[in-house]
């Protein structure tokens, strides 16, 4: 099995000091305990609910894929959870992966096999997949 470390091992934190009364910004690499941590929401509504859920479009299948195909691909560092509703339920299926907080919708396994490839392997967002901060209800 192929041995892989994410491209975000590291990351850069900023924080304050206190020294000599004033106030100065340093930046430090800290260390994190999973490179990348990926949240699939698997919440379960009523298929009439009006806000729909992400189980309904296929989300627990395709969340259990992707651990499967992260394994397979000999990813280490990341961590693939099941999570509750992440409320940008019409946009669903959704997925949020960190430290960037960068927001996916995914509909198949074609989806899944590039955001690992792309996003998690290599840095590179995946686009045409992205959801925009603006994008869908804040309640
Ligand atoms: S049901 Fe998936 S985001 Fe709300």
């Amino acid at each position: 099995m192929p041995e892989w470390r994410s491209v975000a091992s590291k990351r850069n934190i900023k924080i304050s000091t206190d020294a000599d009364g004033d106030t100065e910004n340093q930046y430090v690499s800290e260390e994190l305990f999973y490179d990348i941590h990926i949240f699939c929401c698997t919440n379960e509504r009523p298929e009439t609910h009006k806000r729909g859920s992400c189980v309904v479009k296929g989300s627990r299948e395709l969340c259990d894929y992707m651990c499967r195909r992260s394994m397979a691909m000999g990813l280490n560092g990341i961590r693939i959870n099941h999570a509750g509703c992440l409320n940008r339920c019409e946009l669903g299926p959704t997925m949020v992966i960190y430290p960037e907080g960068v927001w996916y919708t995914y509909t198949n396994e074609a989806d899944i096999d590039e955001i690992l490839k792309s996003h998690v392997m290599n840095g590179r967002r995946v686009k045409r997949l992205l959801l925009q901060p603006d994008q869908g209800p804040r309640h």
